[in-house]
């Protein structure tokens, strides 16, 4: 972080609204390098100070990550007038900035990371990058292995392109499957041009992140930077 008025310091660490942080200034309750600070327009690089509120130190992180578990039911926006969304499930946390990388449907459970990171969430969805999407799925009816064959060998679901050729595992009664792509709802209309319905989805891993298997829908862990 550069240079910035105390004040866009404290509200871009998640201190609170502007006018909370005006109103924690002006009690003297900010301090900076050891001194009650009551100007909010001053201007340093705080990140190179040590700044607190309530002698708690105030922690500056450009870059954050959050892995969540979306459960069915949200969507993935960082607004919207008619649903809940994925970024308001980050209860205490600030929020300003953060946006959730790539979709899942609205019915889709799963791994769904968000961050302010636009440079990486770019590398995550760049369709040069190949980055890999695997999906527990429940289908309709069991996979016949020539229709699983078709869904892997680069299936036509009616874009201007095929599918890219994908994985798929069984996982009796349920199967797994690996795509490098990100299509609009590509794993059901994978499943859809041969005559099957998704009943159930959820996405377990995307490049080098895991669900972790303990983490219940609706709930979220904060990572380190994905190496990718
Ligand atoms: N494919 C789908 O069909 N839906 C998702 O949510 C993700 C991948």
């Amino acid at each position: 972080m550069a240079v910035c008025r105390l004040e866009k310091y404290l509200s871009d660490a998640g201190c609170g609204t502007r006018s909370e942080i005006r109103s924690l200034i002006k009690a003297g309750r900010v301090s900076v390098n050891g001194m009650p600070c009551t100007d909010g327009s001053r201007r340093e690089d705080y990140a190179l100070l040590d700044v607190t509120v309530d002698g708690k130190a105030v922690t500056y992180e450009e870059f954050v990550y959050y892995l969540l578990n979306k459960p069915a039911g949200c969507v993935s926006a960082t607004r919207d007038a008619l649903s809940d969304t994925v970024v308001e499930l980050l209860q205490g946390v600030n929020t300003k900035g953060l946006f959730p990388v790539g979709r899942l449907d609205k019915d889709t459970e799963g791994l769904l990371l968000i961050t302010n990171d636009g440079q990486m969430a770019h590398r995550m969805l760049s369709p040069k990058k190949h980055v890999e999407k695997k999906y527990y799925v429940n289908l309709d009816r069991p996979l016949a292995q020539a229709d699983k064959e078709k869904i892997e060998n680069c299936i036509d679901i009616g874009d201007e392109k095929p599918c890219l050729p994908a994985v798929i595992e069984y996982a009796d009664p349920a199967v797994f499957i690996t795509i490098t792509e990100g299509r609009y709802h590509q794993v059901k209309r994978m499943f859809a041009a041969c005559g099957y319905e998704v009943t159930y989805l959820k996405r377990i891993s995307m490049g080098p992140l895991q669900l972790p298997d303990d983490l219940q829908p609706g709930a979220y862990i904060k990572i380190k930077a994905p190496v990718i």
